[in-house]
Protein backbone atom coordinates (compact mmCIF):
# COMPACT_ATOMS: atom_id res chain seq x y z
CA UNK A 1 0.00 0.00 0.00
CA UNK A 2 1.82 3.56 -1.18
CA UNK A 3 -0.17 5.54 1.12
CA UNK A 4 -1.34 4.88 4.85
CA UNK A 5 -3.28 7.97 5.70
CA UNK A 6 -5.57 5.77 8.24
CA UNK A 7 -5.83 3.22 9.68
CA UNK A 8 -8.94 2.23 7.84
CA UNK A 9 -7.51 0.59 4.67
CA UNK A 10 -11.03 0.70 2.86
CA UNK A 11 -10.67 4.41 3.51
CA UNK A 12 -6.87 4.16 1.94
CA UNK A 13 -8.02 2.29 -0.89
CA UNK A 14 -11.04 4.63 -2.09
CA UNK A 15 -8.51 7.31 -1.48
CA UNK A 16 -5.68 5.79 -3.67
CA UNK A 17 -8.20 4.94 -6.34
CA UNK A 18 -9.66 8.60 -6.58
CA UNK A 19 -6.40 9.49 -6.74
CA UNK A 20 -5.08 7.37 -9.35
CA UNK A 21 -8.48 8.36 -11.39
CA UNK A 22 -6.82 12.16 -10.76
CA UNK A 23 -3.63 11.56 -12.36
CA UNK A 24 -5.33 9.74 -15.29
CA UNK A 25 -7.40 12.41 -16.41
CA UNK A 26 -4.65 15.12 -15.56
CA UNK A 27 -2.78 13.50 -17.91
CA UNK A 28 -5.03 13.03 -20.65
CA UNK A 29 -5.94 16.55 -20.30
CA UNK A 30 -3.01 17.69 -20.66
CA UNK A 31 -2.01 15.13 -23.69
CA UNK A 32 -5.24 16.67 -25.32
CA UNK A 33 -4.50 20.36 -25.38
CA UNK A 34 -1.29 19.92 -27.59
CA UNK A 35 -4.12 18.58 -30.33
CA UNK A 36 -6.73 20.61 -29.74
CA UNK A 37 -3.81 23.83 -30.20
CA UNK A 38 -2.72 21.90 -33.61
CA UNK A 39 -6.86 21.61 -34.73
CA UNK A 40 -7.68 24.73 -33.41
CA UNK A 41 -6.84 27.66 -36.42
CA UNK A 42 -7.93 25.32 -38.87
CA UNK A 43 -11.38 25.29 -36.62
CA UNK A 44 -11.32 29.29 -36.72
CA UNK A 45 -10.58 29.79 -39.90
CA UNK A 46 -13.10 27.34 -41.41
CA UNK A 47 -15.67 29.71 -39.15
CA UNK A 48 -14.21 32.49 -40.91
CA UNK A 49 -14.76 31.35 -44.25
CA UNK A 50 -18.57 30.83 -43.23
CA UNK A 51 -18.91 33.59 -42.00
CA UNK A 52 -17.94 35.39 -45.03
CA UNK A 53 -20.01 32.91 -46.80
CA UNK A 54 -23.06 34.19 -45.10
CA UNK A 55 -22.68 37.81 -44.92
CA UNK A 56 -21.79 37.66 -49.27
CA UNK A 57 -24.79 35.67 -49.77
CA UNK A 58 -26.87 38.23 -47.64
CA UNK A 59 -25.01 41.05 -49.39
CA UNK A 60 -26.04 39.99 -52.43
CA UNK A 61 -29.86 40.30 -51.75
CA UNK A 62 -29.21 43.89 -50.59
CA UNK A 63 -27.32 43.94 -53.82
CA UNK A 64 -30.29 42.61 -56.13
CA UNK A 65 -32.54 45.53 -54.50
CA UNK A 66 -30.36 48.68 -54.03
CA UNK A 67 -27.47 48.43 -56.19
CA UNK A 68 -28.36 46.73 -59.26
CA UNK A 69 -30.64 49.24 -61.19
CA UNK A 70 -27.90 51.01 -61.38
CA UNK A 71 -24.67 49.40 -61.56
CA UNK A 72 -25.80 46.21 -63.31
CA UNK A 73 -27.38 42.88 -62.33
CA UNK A 74 -24.18 41.75 -61.89
CA UNK A 75 -22.06 44.92 -61.51
CA UNK A 76 -21.32 45.01 -64.69
CA UNK A 77 -22.17 48.69 -64.86
CA UNK A 78 -24.87 50.53 -66.02
CA UNK A 79 -25.56 54.25 -65.81
CA UNK A 80 -23.05 53.54 -62.78
CA UNK A 81 -19.39 52.50 -62.80
CA UNK A 82 -19.30 48.52 -63.07
CA UNK A 83 -17.98 46.96 -59.86
CA UNK A 84 -17.64 43.36 -61.17
CA UNK A 85 -14.32 44.99 -62.65
CA UNK A 86 -10.76 43.54 -61.65
CA UNK A 87 -9.20 47.25 -61.57
CA UNK A 88 -11.44 48.61 -59.80
CA UNK A 89 -11.64 45.69 -56.62
CA UNK A 90 -8.37 46.00 -57.19
CA UNK A 91 -7.75 49.65 -55.83
CA UNK A 92 -11.01 49.62 -52.98
CA UNK A 93 -10.15 47.94 -49.76
CA UNK A 94 -12.96 46.72 -47.88
CA UNK A 95 -13.11 49.94 -45.84
CA UNK A 96 -13.25 52.43 -48.13
CA UNK A 97 -15.88 50.56 -49.83
CA UNK A 98 -17.82 50.44 -46.81
CA UNK A 99 -17.43 54.47 -46.05
CA UNK A 100 -18.30 54.92 -50.03
CA UNK A 101 -21.71 52.92 -50.18
CA UNK A 102 -22.34 54.41 -46.07
CA UNK A 103 -22.35 57.99 -47.21
CA UNK A 104 -22.38 58.01 -51.21
CA UNK A 105 -20.94 60.36 -53.37
CA UNK A 106 -22.47 63.68 -52.92
CA UNK A 107 -23.40 65.40 -56.06
CA UNK A 108 -23.73 62.36 -58.11
CA UNK A 109 -26.81 59.55 -58.23
CA UNK A 110 -24.81 57.63 -55.66
CA UNK A 111 -26.52 58.18 -52.21
CA UNK A 112 -25.94 57.93 -48.84
CA UNK A 113 -26.84 54.06 -47.89
CA UNK A 114 -26.17 54.06 -44.14
CA UNK A 115 -29.06 54.80 -42.00
CA UNK A 116 -26.55 57.17 -40.10
CA UNK A 117 -27.10 59.43 -43.00
CA UNK A 118 -31.09 58.67 -43.34
CA UNK A 119 -30.44 55.73 -46.12
CA UNK A 120 -32.23 52.27 -45.65
CA UNK A 121 -28.62 50.13 -44.60
CA UNK A 122 -27.75 49.07 -41.24
CA UNK A 123 -23.76 48.41 -41.13
CA UNK A 124 -24.12 45.17 -41.12
CA UNK A 125 -25.76 45.20 -44.46
CA UNK A 126 -23.43 47.51 -45.63
CA UNK A 127 -20.57 45.29 -44.84
CA UNK A 128 -22.72 42.42 -46.12
CA UNK A 129 -22.90 43.95 -49.93
CA UNK A 130 -18.75 44.90 -49.59
CA UNK A 131 -18.27 41.42 -48.87
CA UNK A 132 -20.23 40.38 -51.69
CA UNK A 133 -18.62 42.52 -54.10
CA UNK A 134 -15.11 41.50 -52.79
CA UNK A 135 -16.38 37.93 -53.59
CA UNK A 136 -16.51 38.83 -57.37
CA UNK A 137 -12.92 38.97 -57.29
CA UNK A 138 -11.40 36.05 -58.13
CA UNK A 139 -13.44 36.03 -61.45
CA UNK A 140 -13.75 39.61 -61.98
CA UNK A 141 -13.64 40.61 -65.84
CA UNK A 142 -10.74 43.21 -66.92
CA UNK A 143 -12.57 46.36 -67.01
CA UNK A 144 -10.05 48.96 -66.84
CA UNK A 145 -12.55 51.70 -67.91
CA UNK A 146 -14.91 50.75 -65.14
CA UNK A 147 -16.32 54.39 -64.08
CA UNK A 148 -16.95 55.00 -67.76
CA UNK A 149 -20.81 54.18 -68.19
CA UNK A 150 -21.71 50.91 -70.14
CA UNK A 151 -24.39 52.04 -72.93
C1 LIG B 1 -29.35 55.64 -58.40
C2 LIG B 1 -28.21 54.96 -58.94
C3 LIG B 1 -27.28 54.24 -57.98
C4 LIG B 1 -27.60 53.30 -57.04
C5 LIG B 1 -28.96 52.75 -56.69
C6 LIG B 1 -26.34 52.91 -56.43
N1 LIG B 1 -25.29 53.58 -57.00
FE1 LIG B 1 -23.34 53.33 -56.55
N2 LIG B 1 -22.86 54.82 -57.85
C7 LIG B 1 -23.74 55.48 -58.67
C8 LIG B 1 -23.03 56.45 -59.48
C9 LIG B 1 -23.62 57.37 -60.53
C10 LIG B 1 -21.68 56.36 -59.10
C11 LIG B 1 -20.51 57.21 -59.63
C12 LIG B 1 -20.53 58.54 -58.93
C13 LIG B 1 -19.37 59.44 -59.32
O1 LIG B 1 -18.22 58.97 -59.25
O2 LIG B 1 -19.64 60.57 -59.66
C14 LIG B 1 -21.60 55.33 -58.07
C15 LIG B 1 -20.44 54.92 -57.46
C16 LIG B 1 -20.31 53.83 -56.63
C17 LIG B 1 -19.07 53.30 -56.13
C18 LIG B 1 -17.68 53.86 -56.40
C19 LIG B 1 -17.16 53.32 -57.71
C20 LIG B 1 -15.86 53.94 -58.11
O3 LIG B 1 -15.67 54.10 -59.30
O4 LIG B 1 -15.03 54.24 -57.25
C21 LIG B 1 -19.39 52.22 -55.38
C22 LIG B 1 -18.43 51.29 -54.64
C23 LIG B 1 -20.82 52.07 -55.39
N3 LIG B 1 -21.36 53.06 -56.16
C24 LIG B 1 -21.50 51.07 -54.74
C25 LIG B 1 -22.89 51.00 -54.69
C26 LIG B 1 -23.61 50.04 -53.91
C27 LIG B 1 -22.99 48.93 -53.07
C28 LIG B 1 -24.93 50.30 -54.06
C29 LIG B 1 -26.10 49.64 -53.38
C30 LIG B 1 -26.07 49.60 -51.93
C31 LIG B 1 -25.03 51.42 -54.98
N4 LIG B 1 -23.78 51.81 -55.33
C32 LIG B 1 -26.23 51.94 -55.44
C33 LIG B 1 -25.11 55.25 -58.75
C34 LIG B 1 -25.83 54.40 -57.95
Amino acid sequence: MPYGYSNDPELDRSTNRVMVIGVVLLVALAAAFPVYLYFEPDAREESREENLASLASEGESIWEFNCSSCHGENGEGGTAPALNSQQFLQSASDEQMELLIAVGIPGSAMSAFSQDFAGPLTSEQIKGVATYLRSLEDDAPDVPNWREPTP
